[in-house]
């Protein structure tokens, strides 16, 4: 079993004056979801996600040793231009990795990022961003230590980035990823996130997620006040046996490759994170009316076709449709012809399972 105190390394071999790196590192989305949290960012239920392909984040970074070593000193650049307003959360997460990386106040750094996908759109760039720092972070530590494993560097990387955003820790790695201990999925963590060691079916190959934006404004309720009303929340304890309990089902149905059984977990893991949030106090709705008319016409659509689309939401208005790769036609058809209208200025961005953080 791993513990934080791993992640805190010994003297380093090496050395480096300036340089930079870059990395992309995708979006997740969630299939049973995380939901509440205990200090240091570690996780009240495991979750697994599908790593996306399409919506990433690419962050180069720039270092420079400086003489003052005493604090962090950093540039952040988003889309070429200095955006102030990303410091603070940089700020505290170098104050919380620092003790990881005790290099952190020996360098200037640029951070130069972008997203591919657009500014504002609802879609959360946490979990894409923090992953492609980390990744940077990470790329740097190596060449400090130059005999670091590679199974070390993408377990600190994902460990890192959970410091950042819970969800981060998902986008380190591909295709299917858990994060948190679960009893029946060996080398599970709370710590940082691993591929699924199990076998996934076929029917699950290139699964496709195409994202509708129905809502693009601010959300009024951020993710981390989310998580903390689940203390004391009334449903809390059920609902975290409940995430155990759907995620050892899906270890059977990602073999099997029972898609109706996979609609069930995954549209009620859905509709269970927003129950979550309207039975909190003070209780919230993140979802907007075109996100119930989108989740009904899928629902008459299913039931029309008997096709295997479904539908899972993150903490926001917009809706992901779930569908395998061999119904995309038909589903990009269904979709233009009655769900495009519930979206705002009719836009969505099509995305498939992907292969995680890449070097650049
Ligand atoms: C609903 O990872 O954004 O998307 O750890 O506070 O940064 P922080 O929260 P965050 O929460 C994501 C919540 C979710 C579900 C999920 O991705 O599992």
């Amino acid at each position: 079993m791993f513990t934080a105190a791993d992640f805190i390394p010994n003297t380093y071999t090496s050395s480096i004056e300036n340089g930079n790196f870059e990395w992309s590192a995708p979006s997740n989305i969630a299939l049973v979801k995380y939901w509440g949290k205990k200090d240091n960012q570690i996780p009240a239920n495991p979750s697994v996600s599908f790593t996306l392909n399409n919506c990433k984040t690419i962050t180069k970074l720039g270092f420079a040793k400086k003489k003052n070593q005493d604090s962090f000193s950093f540039d952040l650049l988003f889309e070429g231009k200095p955006k102030e307003d990303f410091k603070p959360k940089i700020q505290k997460f170098l104050e919380r990795v620092h003790i990881y990386l005790p290099f952190l106040k020996e360098y200037h750094f640029t951070i130069d990022t972008q997203n591919t996908f657009p500014h504002s759109s609802g879609i959360a760039s946490s979990a894409s961003g923090m992953a492609a720092l980390a990744m940077n972070f990470m790329s740097l530590e190596k060449v400090l230590n130059p005999e670091m494993s590679d199974a070390y560097f993408y377990q600190k990387a994902s460990f890192l980035a959970r410091l950042g955003s819970g969800s981060a820790c998902r986008s380190v790695k591909g295709n299917v990823v858990v994060w948190g201990n679960q009893a029946n999925i060996g080398g599970s963590s709370d710590l940082f996130g691993v591929e699924f060691p199990y076998a996934v079916h076929e029917n699950f190959n290139n699964y496709q997620d195409t994202i509708l934006l129905v809502d693009k404004g601010e959300k009024q309720v951020s993710s981390t006040v989310g998580h903390d009303l689940m203390h004391d929340h009334p449903y809390a304890e059920r609902r975290f046996a409940q995430a155990h309990n759907n995620l050892d089902q899906l270890i059977a149905i990602f073999e099997n490759g029972n898609l109706n059984e996979f609609i069930k977990v995954v549209e009620s893991e859905a509709l269970t994170l927003h129950a979550m949030m309207m039975t909190s106090m003070p209780y919230f709705i993140l979802m907007k009316p075109n996100t119930l008319q989108i989740i009904n016409a899928i629902w008459k659509f299913r039931n029309e076709t008997q096709i295997p689309v479904c539908f899972t939401l993150d903490a926001g208005a917009n809706v992901h449709v779930l569908y395998p790769e061999n119904v995309t036609d038909k589903v990009l058809q269904f979709i233009q012809d009655e769900l495009v209208v519930f979206c705002q200025n009719g836009q969505y961005i099509c995305d498939k399972i992907g292969a995680g953080a890449i070097a650049l």
